[in-house]
């Protein structure tokens, strides 16, 4: 098993990242755990296949997992695939263990439209909370600019609320760098991105964006909701 990091290690180690690339601190995380300790939580959204994109480069064989609601778009399932194919990765599948029609019967039908935080808990925090349970690390996608409650996210930390080290590789890019290493280097990406959908979640939680709207404005638009419990 790796090392055990105390959180004011973990403190002096992001400190350390902040001004580097990206490719830094998913090396750190690399290096300093084994591979089964370690996983990509993959959304299939700009930010994440970038970072499918680097963590292949570096390690070819790392677990990438990505939670799937029963809801996700079709987009995101063809983005899925080209990234199979493209890397020769097997992101490993974690989902609700109610199918939609148990959830409806017990709740009703469109439970995210009554209660979001309920249908997020069972779709996607039960679903993350087994998939990080036998981790050590996990790496995300999220990015400072993205939203006030990601405003001070470190490069890396512990994560009180899951019990393990987080990484945030790309915390200091913007979206422009983002898409400049989408094309740069040729990744796949969901074609949603294309039709104004800057951020992609549930099929029935999200909406394209108008111009100068914040990018996660489609995000349960009409609720006080902006995180679905990942990160906060
Ligand atoms: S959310 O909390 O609002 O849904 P967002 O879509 O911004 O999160 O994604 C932030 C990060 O959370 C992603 O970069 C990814 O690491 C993780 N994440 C979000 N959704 C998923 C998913 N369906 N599967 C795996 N990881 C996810
Ligand atoms: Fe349910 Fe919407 Fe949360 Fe998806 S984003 S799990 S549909 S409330």
């Amino acid at each position: 098993m790796s090392k055990t990091w105390t959180e004011s290690e973990l403190k002096n180690i992001s400190e350390s990242l902040e001004g580097k690339a990206p490719e830094e601190a998913i090396r750190w995380a690399v290096e300093n755990f084994e591979t089964k300790e370690l996983s990509l939580a993959c959304s299939l959204g700009a930010e994440d296949v970038v970072l499918v994109d680097m963590l292949v480069k570096i390690k070819p064989d790392a677990r990438i997992f990505y939670l799937d609601t029963d809801l996700l778009f079709k987009e995101t399932h063809e983005v899925l695939e080209k990234i199979k194919e493209r890397y020769g990765v097997a992101p490993e599948r974690y989902g609700a263990k109610r199918s939609l029609a148990e959830m409806e019967q017990e709740f009703g039908p469109e439970l995210w439209k009554k209660a979001p935080d309920k249908c997020c808990d069972i779709r996607k925090m039960v679903p993350l909370a087994e998939a990080l349970s036998n981790l050590r690390c996990w790496i995300t996608g999220i990015r400072r600019d993205q939203a006030p409650t990601r405003a001070n996210a470190p490069v890396v930390s512990w994560d009180a609320k899951f019990g393990l080290v987080k990484v945030n590789p790309l915390v200091k890019w913007t979206s422009k760098d983002v898409w400049d290493y989408i094309t740069k280097n040729n990744v796949p990406y969901c074609t949603l991105h294309d039709k104004n959908f800057p951020s992609i979640g549930c099929e029935p939680c999200t909406r394209p964006v108008a111009p100068g709207e914040d990018p996660r404005a489609g995000r349960w638009a009409g609720f006080q909701k902006t995180e679905c419990g990942l990160h906060k």
